[in-house]
């Protein structure tokens, strides 16, 4: 939500702020040399690592290597979001961020209403477009969806002609820009004109409780890529605030209950099988805003992702978040390799309900998932089982479900009851999750509340990649150094990877990289948490020429090292499904040779 508040704000505020005097409101600071040191709030030490520069506004932490400027500092003490730190510290000083009822914001919703007329037309456009193209509706018929529901989500076409849509709307009046802040249209590479962002795809509404259309999601009828794709977010449409087909269940149902799923195609497909209380997340991962929508509507929510490893990652963390929420979500467990539209259009309506009836609740599930992470041929996984799940004992209020959960973990793994009570009870108290504070950050909107994301990298590689992207993007000499022993590839955190793949071309074509134009330019792309971006590109790394080259070899090996260990642990976890399987068939057999031959490879390298 950056750009509701103005740049120009943001910078009087950075700017009226000492660090100094803020940082002191919160730990002890003491003048050594032109710097002030303390002890580290990010972390716990004895010695103070933790520096402010009064001469350069930032405050940087030699033991954690936390560090940034004055609004990452409040942004990490008090849990807030970028705009909610400013907005902390304008107050703080006397600046006045405008409220609602400015002209700024009239002519927000001004620009609000127009992209939804813009929309509304463009919806009517692609849906006319659908009956007047064979390839739409023959593509909608061999997916074998009937008229009903392609009326109901009111389903169109967008052709391949480049701009059809464009012609459309500008012949209706519309200004160029507007289609542009709408998302329908891009400008050309060479500034000559503008062409249409949806073509040749199947596109699908996405319609909110007002019956407004916020966005589009397209389906390509080929096979090119990207298989979906969907408007950028405008300023009607906040990735994350919306879920696909809740104006479905919004009017048909009694929203008794909901069940999430990943994608436009299963909502679609369901409710042509008569399952019309279904609501997809949209391909992002689930966010603690859905969830608070999801609960405005029932505390019934099942969550039926696609039967594949990120379709149980997925479903863990969209369970945690939704427990976040004080909704206790169950679990549809599809076969394995399916996703909701392959299983009902198979099975009907009938074999889904049963399915539904089946449906794992937080335990089960969690048991399910976290036995697909550990060998339980070996000893040594079955404790490591045991020991991951007692995590989850502590979060269980209930001495009755708590007793339930130990008798499962039990039944698991076969170790006894007083042995994984005597492990815990001593742990019991000081038992936290490992998170990953920045990911960790990007699901919280409540200051109170934390949720454990798991499954993340370790702080070490991930602290390895962003040291390494902000070295390279600062120095092209370092970037030389790296650049052909890592490739953007290498990167595994979304952030680093895209800015390393713009960093690796940017110098590939000799061009200078400056860091406030390398922030402005992701901070206007969707996708990209810019709280991330800052905790990169504000990093305050001081390293002597001397030290550069061993730092760079560790913070290599670090990251090389994560990623194979990162693979091998989706290795095993496959492994392990394919082992618990019952029946396997010839591609199972097929895909566990080279998933075995893959990992010999791993463990050779990693050695
Ligand atoms: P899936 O790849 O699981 O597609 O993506 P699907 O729902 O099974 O689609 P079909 O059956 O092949 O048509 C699930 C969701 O992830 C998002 C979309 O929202 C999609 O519905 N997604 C997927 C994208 O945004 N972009 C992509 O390229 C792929
Ligand atoms: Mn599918």
């Amino acid at each position: 939500m950056n750009y509701l508040i103005d740049d120009e704000i943001i910078e009087r505020v950075r700017s009226s702020s000492d660090i100094v005097e803020i940082i002191s409101q919160y730990i002890t600071l003491k003048k050594t040399g032109s710097n002030y040191t303390g002890l580290c709030p990010f972390h716990s030490e004895k010695t103070p690592s933790f520096t402010v520069s009064p001469a350069k506004q930032f405050y940087h932490c030699f033991g954690c290597g936390e560090g940034g400027d004055v609004i990452s500092f409040i942004m990490k003490e008090e849990n807030l979001s970028f705009p909610e730190a400013v907005k902390l510290l304008a107050d703080r000083l006397g600046i006045i961020i405008e409220e609602k009822d400015d002209p700024k914001s009239r002519e927000l919703k001004k620009k609000k209403e127009l992209i939804y007329k813009i929309n509304k037309d463009a919806a009517r456009f692609f849906y006319q477009s659908l009956y007047n193209n064979e390839m739409g509706l023959a593509y909608l018929k061999k997916r074998s969806i009937d008229k009903k529901t392609m009326n109901k989500f009111g389903i169109g076409f967008a052709d391949s002609s480049w701009d059809s849509l464009y012609r459309h709307l500008i012949n209706k009046g519309y200004a160029e820009k507007d289609l542009e802040s709408a998302g329908l249209i891009i400008k050309r590479k060479d500034s000559s004109g503008f062409y249409d962002r949806f073509r040749n795809r199947i596109i699908f509404p996405i319609i909110d409780t007002n019956r407004k259309v916020l966005a589009f999601g397209g389906r390509i009828i080929d096979s090119s890529m990207p298989k979906y794709l969907n408007s950028p977010e405008t300023s009607v449409f906040l990735k994350g605030n919306n879920l696909f087909g809740l104006n479905i269940v919004n009017q048909e149902t009694d929203r008794s209950k909901i069940v999430l799923v990943e994608g436009y195609m299963d909502v679609i497909s369901l409710y042509n099988n008569g399952i019309n209380y279904c609501v997809a997340s949209l391909g992002t991962a689930f966010t603690l805003n859905q969830a608070k929508i999801l609960k405005k509507f029932n505390d019934e929510i099942y969550i039926c992702y696609d039967s594949d490893l990120a379709g149980f990652k997925a479903t863990d963390r969209a369970m945690d978040i939704l427990k976040e929420e004080g909704i206790n979500a169950k679990v549809i467990l599809l076969p394995s390799g399916k996703d909701p539209d392959d299983f009902v259009s198979e099975r009907g309506k009938k074999g889904f309900e049963e399915l539904l009836k089946d449906s794992l609740n937080y335990i089960d599930f969690k048991i399910r998932y976290i036995k697909t992470k550990y060998n339980f041929n070996e000893v040594e996984g079955k404790i490591q089982f045991a020991k991951e799940m007692g995590k989850f004992l502590k979060e269980i209020d209930s001495p009755i479900e708590r007793d339930v959960f130990l008798d499962k973990i039990v039944l698991e793994t076969g170790i006894s009851k007083e042995a994984i009570l005597k492990e815990f009870s001593s742990k019991f108290n000081r038992m936290t999750y490992t998170e990953d504070k920045y990911i960790k950050n990007k699901y919280r909107n409540n200051k109170d509340k934390i949720i454990p994301v798991k499954n993340v990298l370790e702080p070490a590689h991930l602290k390895a990649e962003k040291c390494i992207i902000y070295l390279i993007a600062k120095n092209e000499k370092i970037f030389k150094k790296i650049k052909d022993k890592l490739s953007p590839e290498d990167f595994l955190n979304y952030e680093c990877r895209e800015l390393a793949e713009f960093i690796f071309s940017s110098y590939e074509e000799n061009q200078i990289i400056n860091l406030k134009e390398l922030y402005t330019h992701f901070h206007e792309i969707e996708d990209i948490d810019d709280n991330k971006m800052m905790e990169i590109l504000n990093q305050n790394i001081n390293i002597s020429e001397e030290d550069i080259d061993s730092l760079i070899e560790d913070l290599i090996e670090t990251i090389i090292y994560s990623k194979l260990k990162h693979r091998r642990n989706e290795i095993t976890s496959e492994i392990s499904i394919f082992e618990s399987k019952k029946d396997k068939n010839e591609r199972d057999v097929e895909r566990f040779k080279q998933l075995c031959i893959e990992l010999l490879e791993i463990d050779r390298k990693m050695n």
